[in-house]
């Protein structure tokens, strides 16, 4: 199939471009590159053996996105493309609302006007707020606690009516839960911009030497030892969810929905120790107050997903960390 990807340059949307191309797809990446670096394509070139088309633009140009789906026939879209950072969605509200609400309808009104009708979406676990009960299940209710999870929640519904009104397209929103991990070359992973937001690239940067100590936002929490428990899922796990949703979802009509986790819970000092027995070396940590809007368990019921798209996450926490040390260890500053 070919395959707009949108986002495709970034951290989940790369790791799901090379496992496009093995599996005989071919990937077109849209990206403007407002947070990640065109290197990737090379990257992507050296592990898959080909290079995916790369069409520099912003999804929330309209006539950008016509003239890609009038000189190319692309069968269905995974949107990536978004801005993810919680922190700076308090500060800036309206860029993510612009940016993730505003250019997916956009990018949506560009796919109605050239009759693409399959669309996947990169939704978030975030959409459950802070669930009653875990494991979460796709049925549970949803709510927002800031503008970034308010905004892929907004999408949802977007695209949910937009599906009622045109019952002949197939629509699929994937939750993730906390993506980590690497490409097992080592030649591609997360290269998050200023100070990482989210513990593993976190922890990497502590042990190849750019940060000096992690700090663990609470150990207070009703947890086995007090720290979060979050249900980390390898990329290129998460890659292939994706593709499964693609095979199974294209062709049948409807608003599919489901989580893409591993319905296994890890604590943050679960993952430090991981990560400590991967890079052999110590991760210094000091425990801070709590983060605001920190819940403290997340994790998935991901047996819907297995059943509907013969997909689950296969590898362990060991890969994960592992991974993620040889690409920190290989690209200390990242794509540069
Ligand atoms: P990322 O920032 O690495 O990738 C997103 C890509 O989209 C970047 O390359 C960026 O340059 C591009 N982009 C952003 N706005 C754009 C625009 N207007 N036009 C064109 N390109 C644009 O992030 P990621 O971790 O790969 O996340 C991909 C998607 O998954 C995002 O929508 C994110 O919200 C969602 N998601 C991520 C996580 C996570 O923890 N990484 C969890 C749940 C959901
Ligand atoms: N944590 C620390 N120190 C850090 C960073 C994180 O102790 O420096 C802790 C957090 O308190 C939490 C756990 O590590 O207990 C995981 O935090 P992350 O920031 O890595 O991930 P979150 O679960 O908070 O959020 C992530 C994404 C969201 C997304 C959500 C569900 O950042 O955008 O997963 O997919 F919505």
């Amino acid at each position: 199939m070919n395959v707009l990807v949108t986002g495709g340059s970034g951290y989940i949307g790369s790791h799901t471009c090379i496992q496009l191309l093995s599996a005989g797809h071919t990937p077109i990446v849209v990206d403007n590159l407002c947070n990640s670096n065109s290197l990737v394509l090379n990257r992507i070139e050296q592990v898959a053996g080909t290079r995916p088309l790369f069409l520099k633009g912003d999804i929330r140009d309209r006539a950008f996105l016509d003239s890609i789906f009038a000189t190319h026939d692309i069968d269905s879209v995974i949107h990536f493309a978004g801005l993810k950072a919680v922190g700076e969605s308090v500060a800036l509200p309206l860029k993510y609302y612009d940016n993730n609400v505003s250019g997916t309808l956009n990018l949506v009104s560009a796919m109605d006007r050239a009759e693409v009708k399959s669309l996947i979406f990169s939704s978030s676990a975030t959409v459950y707020g802070d669930p009653a009960s875990v494991p979460i299940r796709e049925d549970f209710p949803t709510s927002a606690t800031n503008p970034y999870g308010r905004s892929k929640l907004m999408v949802e519904e977007c695209l949910r009516d937009f599906q009622q009104a045109n019952p002949d397209w197939s629509i699929t929103l994937l939750r993730y839960f906390n993506p980590v991990g690497a490409h097992e070359s080592g030649l591609l992973g997360e290269d998050p911009q200023g100070t990482p937001n989210n513990l593993l690239p976190f922890v990497a940067q502590v042990a190849v030497g750019r940060r000096e100590k992690l700090g663990v936002f609470g150990n207070d929490y009703n947890t086995p030892d007090g720290t979060g428990v979050r249900d980390y899922i390898h990329v290129v796990d998460l890659a292939d969810g994706h593709l499964a949703a693609l095979d199974k979802m294209t062709h049948q009509p409807g608003t599919h929905i489901f989580n893409l986790g591993t319905g296994q819970g890890n604590s943050v000092l679960e993952m430090v120790h991981a990560f400590e027995a991967a890079a052999k070396r110590s991760i210094p940590y000091e425990i801070k107050p709590r983060r605001a809007g920190d819940i403290a368990e997340c994790y998935a019921d991901p047996a819907y997903a297995e059943a509907q798209l013969g997909w689950k996450a296969i590898r362990d926490l060991q890969t994960m960390v592992e991974d993620t040390w040889r690409w920190q260890s290989k690209n200390p500053h990242g794509y540069c």
